[in-house]
């Protein structure tokens, strides 16, 4: 387990940069974390150090469900917030996503887990970096990195620089 903590958006946009400038092709990231904890504004950074265009606006997928960023890697970002049930989120096309060559960040992925057990996640979901935000306080988010299943990479994804 690594873990950050950030003390505005800025920080956790500039965390988010350093990250991004280490994913690669076929990364999935499932994020963790309360309404406002910070997942869009991570993946904003993300976005841009996977080398988005900082012009592109990213916006979050609260309505749209799926966004998709061209990128050199084409980035998705997806919310699964407004899912109500697993039906719902096996109709979005996410295991098409989740397996190809782009990078997959989701947010309420808590909502991919299996209710029969709780460890195991929709889809067949194994190699994952989890990313677990908890707000201290107004400001201050904390990010533990969790990285499973992951096949070792240079340069390495952690620590990040
Ligand atoms: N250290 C911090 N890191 C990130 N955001 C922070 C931080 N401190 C304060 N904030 C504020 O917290 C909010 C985070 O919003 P953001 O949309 O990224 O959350 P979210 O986890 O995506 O929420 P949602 O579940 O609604 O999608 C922003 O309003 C941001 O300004
Ligand atoms: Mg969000």
């Amino acid at each position: 387990m690594i873990k950050s903590t950030t003390k505005s958006a800025n920080e956790t946009l500039e965390l988010g940069k350093k990250l991004g400038t280490k994913l690669i092709s076929g990364d999935l990231l499932l994020l963790f974390g309360d309404l406002g904890a910070g997942k869009t504004c991570l993946t904003q950074g993300i976005c841009l150090g996977a080398g988005l265009d900082s012009g592109t606006y990213i916006r979050s997928p609260t309505f749209t469900l799926i966004n998709e960023y061209p990128a050199n890697t084409p980035i998705f970002h997806i919310d699964l917030y407004r899912l109500e049930n697993k039906a719902d989120i096996s109709n979005l096309g996410l295991e098409e996503i989740i397996y190809s060559k782009a990078i997959t960040i989701i947010e309420w992925s808590e909502k991919l887990k299996l209710e029969k057990n709780p460890n195991d996640f929709m889809f067949g979901i194994q190699e994952r970096l989890e990313i677990h935000i908890s707000s201290k306080n107004e400001t201050t988010r904390e990010f533990n990195f969790l990285p499973l299943h992951m096949t070792p990479r240079t340069p390495p994804l952690f620590p990040l620089l």
